[in-house]
């Protein structure tokens, strides 16, 4: 998608080096960062250079072709393979693109092992691509239906950043977005600024924009008020990891919009690809929520009056935080799951007619 009338992707190898867009930096400052080794691939991920489940296991991916460019011996990319996946806990994608590459990798002979390893790094990034236009064609339907019956915008509500930013490119919740713009329908979307690191506000509202799409920003305990006005026609977020029974772990605050779309009976669906599901866990208090740095809910960075980016302090000095990033949407508040196969119920059977 578009940044300055500009297409790019999230993430490319060049030279050797693996690019990213630097996500820390936006919206104010747009920087292409480099990677040259897998701690730099961990660190990125850690510092969320890099964000979103399905960019995160691309960037592990990478991180591998440069484990291998490093040092082309078993042992230290074992090392490199565990760092990335301890690199953040929640989103199951880092996990899944980390045992590909070890699969397809094992038992390579060391001169063949870098061009497999890019090749596969290639072939996760193309397959996000694909995967999240396929998300985008499939949301569509319920976007036209949506539009045939009302005549009129189509009001969209979203957590977080679910983006292309958050992908290779078109995003998940933002798929379905930018095909329903492209087609001309008349499109709307709320963006949740998304408290504590504002995704929503830095990240989807800046790549909406880019793009041209109609939104407008609200703090996260405004949707509820909207869906009770009926100016919310229906929400799309995305999932970091999904159960296979249905149950979605996503950003921090997703679980109440939930909540709120389930009483106005305002239609809430996740848009995933299959590398977000999570086979293994059953029970949804087994799912890792990561914990971050309580700095990121006491301090925030912005503009300030010279246009220079200036990081403050916004509350009491002594007060104690506590920062969960994730919260789970059980099954039974999703109206459906958007993935690159079609739309399923949020259950068992829903996700096995698709994924047998
Ligand atoms: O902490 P983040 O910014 O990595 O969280 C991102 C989200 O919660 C997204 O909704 C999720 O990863 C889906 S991305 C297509």
């Amino acid at each position: 998608m578009k940044i300055n009338s500009k297409e790019y992707r999230t993430i490319w190898f060049e030279n050797n080096i693996v690019k990213i867009i630097d996500q820390t930096k936006l919206p104010h400052i747009f920087e292409i960062k480099e990677l040259k080794t897998a701690n730099d691939a961990i660190n990125a991920i850690k510092i969320m250079e890099v964000r979103g489940a399905p960019l995160i296991g691309a960037t592990a991916a990478y991180g591998l072709v440069l484990s291998i460019l490093e040092n082309n011996d078993q042992s230290f990319l074992k090392n490199s393979a565990e760092g990335l996946i301890k690199s953040r806990p929640t989103a199951i994608n880092l996990k899944w693109a980390v045992d590909r590459m070890m699969n397809k990798l094992s038992g390579v002979s060391s001169d063949k092992i870098f061009e497999i390893a890019l090749n596969e790094a290639k072939e996760i990034c193309n397959e996000d691509e694909k995967f999240c236009e396929k998300i985008g064609l499939n949301g569509l339907k319920i976007i036209d239906e949506i539009y045939n019956k009302k005549k009129d915008t189509v009001n969209i509500l979203t957590h977080c950043n679910a983006g292309w930013l958050a992908t290779i490119n078109w995003g998940t919740a933002t798929s379905p977005i930018y095909h329903a713009h492209k087609k001309g329908i008349p499109i709307h979307v709320w963006v949740d600024e998304t408290r504590p690191r504002n995704q929503g506000a830095n990240l989807t509202s800046f790549e909406l924009n880019e793009e041209q799409v109609p939104n407008t920003l609200i703090a996260d305990n405004t949707g509820g008020l909207l869906m009770q006005r009926g100016k919310v026609d229906i929400c799309i977020v995305g999932s970091d990891r999904t159960l296979g029974n249905g149950d979605v772990c996503n950003k921090i605050g997703t679980y109440l919009k939930a909540l709120a779309a389930k009483d106005n009976k305002v239609p809430f669906y996740v848009a995933l690809p299959s590398s977000t599901i999570d086979w293994d866990i059953k029970d949804y208090n087994d799912i890792p929520i990561e914990e971050r740095d309580s700095s990121e809910l006491s301090h925030l960075e912005g503009l300030d009056e010279n246009n220079n980016v200036k990081k403050i302090l916004i509350y009491p000095k002594k007060s104690k935080s506590m920062n969960l990033a994730f919260d789970i949407t059980p099954a039974k508040y999703i109206s459906g799951l958007i993935t690159e196969r079609g739309i399923c119920e949020a259950s068992t059977k829903g996700l096995k007619k698709l994924f047998n």
